[in-house]
């Protein structure tokens, strides 16, 4: 599998990904290409020290034109992993890309999903709603937000005195032992 990580900040998903696969060639994914939205997104001095080349998308281009598909092709990239992408994804690359673009949601779909559904707004409405447990929901992109179908779930239990930030953290945790595994069984 020739992956492509799409991301907005941080990366540290990416980061767990890109570290796994290097050290293990033996599972079939070679990350090939980091995509970011944001010049300024910390994932591309990661991946840079990492030696995986990087792209950052213009707005215009991503929405206006299929120029990303022959980004895509010059990498040969077969399959896409969003960690932490913040912008819908545009018709023509789900069409690219059939059952071939994964995401990963820091909660348990359907429950706290779609659009403005991320990053601290859904650990706030976790807590606000009293939940006592939430998870990651990997699920298959297709035109809307959150809405392709779930691949894997597991879900983590809250204690009560959680704060969203904390809830954040032990979600995360759960998203970095998980979606390496999701995308290697899936290259088998
Ligand atoms: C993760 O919680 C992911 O599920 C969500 O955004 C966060 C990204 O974190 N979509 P990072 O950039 O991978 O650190």
């Amino acid at each position: 599998m020739r992956l492509a990580l799409f991301v907005s900040g941080t990366g540290s998903n990416a980061r767990t990904i890109i570290d796994r696969f290097q050290a293990h060639p033996e599972d079939g994914v070679e990350v090939v290409l980091l995509v970011s939205n944001k010049a300024t997104a910390g994932a591309l001095a990661m991946a840079t020290e990492r030696d995986v080349p990087t792209l950052v998308l213009a707005r215009k281009d991503f929405y206006e034109t299929e120029e990303l598909l022959q980004d895509l092709a010059s990498f040969r990239v077969d399959f896409i992993a969003l960690a932490g992408f913040l912008w819908l994804v545009p018709a023509y690359l789900v069409q690219a890309f059939p059952q071939r673009i994964l995401n990963i949601h820091p909660a348990l779909l359907p429950a706290y999903g779609g659009r403005g559904m991320y990053g601290a707004n859904v650990h706030r409405a976790v807590k606000e709603h009293g939940e006592t447990e939430s998870g990651i929901t990997i699920h298959y992109v297709n035109e809307k937000y959150d809405e392709g179908n779930t691949v894997f779930q597991a879900a983590v239990r809250l204690d009560p005195e959680d704060t969203p930030e904390q809830i954040a953290e032990r979600v995360l945790r759960l998203e970095h032992a998980n979606y390496w595994r999701v995308l290697r069984r899936l290259a088998d």
